[in-house]
């Protein structure tokens, strides 16, 4: 089968998050700023799509040159094999980004990648210049780093935090696979109990519930890959076929809790569709009347924190709340991600780690305080 050197793209600082588990998953990898590279066929393309939590899409790369003029992008652009890539029909719009180079007008160098795997196909297929682009997408990305192209195509289409078992309700959730990273950051395995006590949508308890019963995150979902002409259509369905045997029947022990009902409501719909209501306690409590008799665990919080001083205000409030009851539980192990700096303060302890990570665009940091003994 057809070797292709594959990457995998991420949010910025998550590149050894993704790297592990990516070699969890047998594969040697190569890192670098936001992407990881390794090496695979087609049941790799399928393999990394389905099973990988923690990454955004999976690209192949298809090919990678030195350019400093538009003539020499277009040429060499030209010079690949487009048709067997692209079938007659075939949709392939083309994303461009460049950073530290000669050639910078991003807009430019889509237009000119466009045009030259337009010509080389309107050559091979013998169009005179006419593709109808109305089957399937193909998408293209160029991005030239300090004079260096790299010319990739998605195999993912919607990032891979799209799962497809969240219900849109117009709050704030966590992405799923960034929640699924910070899961990562901590020794979650699903034989700890574990406790979002501000679950929201019920995003680390779905995904910790995911983890725990080894379901397969993309089994829910469509990748760009199935409707390219050359894949093997049967591949995705026998490993989701094998993906539902490798489900296991632990019962993790997964509290999730919030103070509003409404949004408990939809983290059960979510948690339903993910398969993994039965794995989840879910129940209405504010955080200051929060009580456990479980030991040896995770406590894990994305509290709200306020923009505004008003609501910074009452954030602030509730980070004492939370400390006054959380600190007491020592067998915990504790992670809280918010983005303010003065988070320490109003719990009143000083964290045994922070790692500093972005929420999107959003700087936050991921307070970790670490259990007396495990
Ligand atoms: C930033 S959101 C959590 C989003 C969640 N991680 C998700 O992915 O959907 C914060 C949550 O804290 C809840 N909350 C606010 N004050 C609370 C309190 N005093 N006790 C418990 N939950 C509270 C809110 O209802 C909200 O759902």
């Amino acid at each position: 089968m057809k070797k292709y050197k594959l990457y995998v793209t991420m949010g910025a600082g998550f590149e050894s998050v993704v790297a592990k588990e990516l070699q969890a998953l047998g594969y040697e990898t190569q890192t670098e700023n936001g992407r990881v590279f390794f090496e695979g066929d087609m049941t790799d393309i399928v393999r990394t799509n389905l099973w990988l939590r923690t990454a955004d899409r999976v690209k192949i790369l298809l090919q990678e040159f030195t350019a400093t003029t538009f003539e020499s992008l277009f040429d060499q652009v030209f010079a690949y094999d487009w048709a067997q890539l692209i079938p007659v029909d075939g949709r392939f719009p083309v994303k461009g980004r460049s950073v530290k180079s000669k050639l910078h007008s991003e807009p430019d160098i889509q237009s000119i990648t466009k045009k030259a795997v337009v010509n080389k196909l309107t050559q091979q297929y013998r169009r005179r210049g006419f593709l109808p682009e109305s089957g399937s997408l193909y998408q293209l990305d160029v991005h030239i780093v300090k004079d260096q192209v790299r010319i990739s195509l998605d195999t993912t289409a919607d990032s891979l935090f799209k799962r497809g078992y969240r219900v849109e309700h117009g709050g704030a959730p966590l992405k799923e696979n960034f929640a699924a990273s910070l899961l990562k950051l901590t020794p979650y395995d699903g034989t700890h109990p574990l406790i979002d006590p501000m679950t929201g949508s019920g995003t680390f308890a779905i995904e910790a519930a995911m983890i725990a019963k080894n379901i397969a995150p993309g089994s829910m979902r469509k990748f760009a890959f199935e409707d390219f002409d050359w894949f093997d259509k049967n591949e995705l369905t026998k490993q989701k076929e094998e993906a539902k045997a490798l489900v296991n029947d632990s019962k993790p022990i997964i509290v999730a809790s919030d103070i509003d009902q409404s949004i408990l409501d939809i983290a059960r719909v979510n948690a339903h569709n993910a398969g993994v209501l039965q794995n989840i306690e879910f129940k209405q409590v504010a955080v200051k009347d929060f009580k456990t008799d479980l030991e040896n665990g995770i406590i894990i919080v994305n509290p709200p924190y306020g923009k505004r001083m008003k609501d910074q205000e009452s954030a602030r409030k509730l980070y004492g709340e939370m400390g006054d009851v959380f600190r007491p539980l020592k067998s915990f192990s504790k992670y809280y991600l918010t983005s303010d700096l003065e988070f320490e303060n109003f719990y009143h302890e000083r964290a045994t780690k922070k790692r500093k990570l972005y929420n999107g665009s959003i700087r936050t940091d991921f307070y970790q305080y670490w259990a007396n003994k495990r």
